[in-house]
């Protein structure tokens, strides 16, 4: 495959009877080379689920915001040049035919655009199976048909955490649904993801996960006393310090929320539509607002808690070049974007040493 050239193609069935019976012909762009100036729009949500127009069909029927998505996806498509779905695909609880309706509604978008996944709860939790909570929310699936349905470039698709390079970022996308703590595999895996970019060619670093490793106000997590997925943070917050990750985005809770550039609780910079300069913290999003029916904010405002929208939506990144990008969240029942900051930063800010990601010198010999 070489870089950006439009690939034309047909899927075709091969009939018993040596008949070919053929599809339509789709297109896709192949993606830019690892470090290419060139403009660069990833989409990224969680929890889109599946529905029908006329509501017919309906195995779990919460997931009616998807139809939405679905649609200002479609529409801007010739705007968007890969989705990132991170995780809670599409709620099938072991039933197959789900996963068909959803593969035919993301159709239009996957056939053209890469359609990346991440493993979420629904598609990998069950007792007994090795999964790091012990729900039933897979329905027995414990990430089978998410794993063959669609290509990530993990080196174990069981495990399904894995690094993409597209242009100017880089992403690590990890598995919430297995063990992510230090001394574990998934955690040697995220370091190395972090720490091999060259960002001076690929400037903008993102983390991926489902379940919310960062911070979030929704009232699930609060009846547990607590803003996140418990080991969460405290297990990785030093590793996005250190290799200054620019965002860290996250589904699981059915909303939007921003963080300011926040550390240990501590908003380092404060929360604005506008950065630049050296890097001071991580930006955590959770974008799980996709179309599961909506999570519930605490009415209680954490100081990290920068921006909400309790609605279905979308973030879009776009990265213009290797100084400036761009992160919006947009709704999916307009279209309309509700929150945007932009980041500008060269390389210079990007080996600038702020708080705790500089090894720690000493005058002492
Ligand atoms: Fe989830």
């Amino acid at each position: 495959m070489s870089a950006n050239f439009r690939y034309t193609y047909r899927i075709g069935h091969w009939l018993f009877n040596g008949q070919i019976v053929w599809g339509h012909q789709n297109s896709f762009k192949a993606p830019p080379y690892p470090g290419e100036d060139s403009l660069q729009r990833v989409v990224i949500f969680g929890d889109l689920g599946k529905a029908e127009i006329d509501g017919s069909n309906e195995y779990n029927d919460f997931e009616r915001g998807s139809i939405n998505t679905t649609y200002q996806l479609v529409k801007d498509l010739k705007n968007i040049d890969m989705v990132m779905h991170i995780g809670d695909i599409c709620y099938a609880s072991g039933y197959l035919s789900q996963w068909d309706q959803f593969t035919a509604q993301v159709e239009p978008i996957a056939s053209t655009v890469p359609y990346m996944v991440a493993s979420g709860n629904h598609e990998r939790d069950w007792p007994g199976s090795g999964s790091f909570y012990g729900t039933l929310d897979s329905g027995g699936e414990c990430g089978v048909p998410a794993q063959n349905m669609f290509y990530v470039p993990a080196e174990n698709r069981e495990q399904f955490w894995y690094s993409t390079d597209y242009g100017m970022f880089r992403f690590c996308i990890a598995n919430t649904e297995l063990d992510w703590r230090p001394g574990t595999e998934q955690y040697k895996f995220i370091e190395h993801c972090l720490s091999s970019v060259d960002r001076q060619k690929q400037p903008w670093l993102i983390f991926l996960a489902h379940r919310v490793l960062g911070y979030s106000s929704a009232t699930f997590y609060g009846a547990e006393g607590t803003t996140e997925e418990p080991m969460g943070r405290e297990s990785l917050q030093l590793l996005w310090q250190k290799y200054r990750v620019d965002i860290a985005m996250y589904g699981h809770v059915h909303g939007y929320e921003r963080t300011c550039p926040v550390y240990e609780n501590v908003c380092v910079a404060k929360g604005s539509d506008r950065y630049s300069g050296a890097f001071t913290a991580t930006t955590h999003v959770v974008v799980g607002g996709g179309g599961a029916s909506l999570a519930e904010y605490t009415a209680e405002r954490a100081r990290w808690s920068h921006a909400q929208d309790l609605d279905y939506g979308f973030a879009k990144l776009t990265a213009f070049n290797h100084t400036t990008l761009l992160m919006e969240y947009k709704r999916s029942r307009d279209g309309s974007v509700r929150d945007s900051f932009t980041v500008s930063r060269d390389y210079r800010d990007v080996l600038a040493c702020g708080v705790d990601n500089c090894a720690s010198t000493t005058m002492a010999s």
